[in-house]
């Protein structure tokens, strides 16, 4: 039987995360958060001491053994055996990852790793290319966003706790620039897939949006039954 895969795209802080997450849960499906791989690759560009637009990098990738296991209502990842899930948010990391992920040949081996994770398991994805690039032809695609104010206070909400010298404004204007940075880049930029079923959720809550999507999905499945019945 051929596996499915649900797609979810969309900017930074849209919520993708914990959608993804619940919406996996509430499907019994695993759940891969792509940006992960893309950190993951980057805590050994940076453990090796590569610079982060060598030619290496893409080399990093393709010795990357990435499993996933649930646990405590949380998604871990493991590299080669290793539970690196704690660094993957490292500020360091943060900084190296979209240079790494800008490079084509580091794309086609994170592709490998994606298609290989999907292999045997349903899946809900998340990312930012993942219904355009990925699996166009997966047959839920959502793009999750919300406006930049709202997504800026969510970040802000974060961090704020972690340092209360943290500013919103300073937030604000960072998220600005990383939409514009993933919108223009040359490689994969983030862009709503065709097919796509668009979600504002700056007014719901994760429970709301997951809700929402899971309409989405059962109407898909029926107006695909009713089509299948039709022609055949
Ligand atoms: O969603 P995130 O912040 O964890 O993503 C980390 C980086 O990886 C970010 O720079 C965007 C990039 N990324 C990507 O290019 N393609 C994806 N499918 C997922 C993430």
């Amino acid at each position: 039987m051929e596996t499915e895969v649900i797609t979810i795209d969309g900017p930074t802080s849209s919520g993708k995360n914990s959608v993804g997450f619940l919406l996996a849960q509430k499907l019994g499906y695993q759940y891969i958060d792509s940006g992960s791989i893309y950190r993951a690759g980057s805590i050994f560009v940076l453990r090796n001491n590569i610079s982060p637009d060598s030619e290496k990098v893409a080399e990093v990738f393709k010795n990357l053994q990435i499993e996933t296991k649930t646990q405590d209502h949380e998604v871990r990842f493991l590299v080669n055996g290793e539970d690196i899930t704690d660094h993957l948010h490292d500020p360091e990391v943060t900084k190296t990852v979209p240079i790494v992920a800008a490079i084509g040949e580091v794309r086609e081996e994170v592709k490998k790793i994606q298609y290989n994770l999907v292999n045997s398991k349903n899946t809900v994805m998340t990312g930012r290319d993942i219904g355009s690039e990925i699996f166009p032809d997966a047959m839920h695609k959502f793009y999750l966003t919300a406006s930049v104010e709202v997504r800026a206070q969510r970040r802000f909400k974060q961090l704020v706790e972690k340092d209360p010298k943290v500013k919103y404004e300073e937030i604000l204007k960072s998220m600005e620039d990383r939409d514009e940075k993933d919108m223009t880049r040359e490689v994969s930029p983030l862009r709503i897939p065709e097919d796509a079923v668009v979600i504002d959720n700056s007014d719901l809550t994760i429970e709301q949006t997951v809700e929402k999507m899971l309409k989405y999905i059962q109407s898909n499945v029926i107006a695909n039954e009713v089509k299948q019945s039709g022609s055949g």
